[in-house]
């Protein structure tokens, strides 16, 4: 586990999650499942702020998209050589990850107070004890997968706000403090 203490900063760092029921965040590169909403209230939540990401997760964005998400600075964790246009980076561990954002949300974003963690699993892992805010997309389904959102102590966070939908509820949890 990461020792919280490597990854201060002033920046609010709130995880961005969608997982189903038996913690499956992911299967053969993608996501389990297709919801339309959750991916408009991605959108929403991260617009204009930094958003840092492991390798897979940025290539299935490229896959998916053609291009790193429009309008965030994406910070790709990677250990390769990565060519990224403009409005993607490249960090070689969490702390400079971390480091990037900063810079991104005070000059290209206008000083906002938020990155956004966009997983996969290990990347959650790594920042989990320096994450202040949990966005969480609780779907209602036990899907089969190949990746897991990490294990959480429920007790050391509190739901602050539920949006039930559908078959999947969009939820906030905010550390104790
Ligand atoms: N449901 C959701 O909300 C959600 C969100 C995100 C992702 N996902 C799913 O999760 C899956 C991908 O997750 P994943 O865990 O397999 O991969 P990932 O975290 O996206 O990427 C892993 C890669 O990131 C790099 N990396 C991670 N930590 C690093 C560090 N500390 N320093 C340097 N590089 C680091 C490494 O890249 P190199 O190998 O290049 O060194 C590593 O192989 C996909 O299925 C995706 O759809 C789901």
């Amino acid at each position: 586990m990461t020792d919280a203490s490597a990854l201060e900063t002033e920046l609010e760092l709130a995880a961005i999650v969608a997982v189903a029921d038996n913690g499956v965040i992911g299967r053969d590169g993608e996501m389990p499942w297709h919801l339309p909403e959750d991916l408009q209230h991605f959108k929403e939540t991260t617009m204009d702020h930094p958003v840092i990401m492991g390798r897979v997760t940025y290539e299935g964005i490229l896959e998916a998209i053609g291009e790193p998400l429009p309008g965030r600075t994406t910070v790709v964790l990677t250990s390769r050589e990565l060519e990224t246009p403009e409005n993607a980076v490249v960090a070689r561990s969490l702390e400079e990850a971390l480091r990037k954002a900063e810079t991104a949300a005070e000059n290209r974003h206008g000083g906002v107070d938020t990155a956004f963690v966009a997983g996969g699993a290990t990347v959650y892992e790594g920042f989990l004890p320096a994450l202040d805010r949990l966005v969480v997309t609780e779907v209602d389904r036990d899907p089969a997968g190949d990746t897991e959102f990490p294990d959480w102590d429920r007790d050391a966070w509190t739901e602050v706000d539920r949006d039930e939908r559908d078959g999947f509820a969009f939820v906030e949890y905010v550390r104790e403090a």
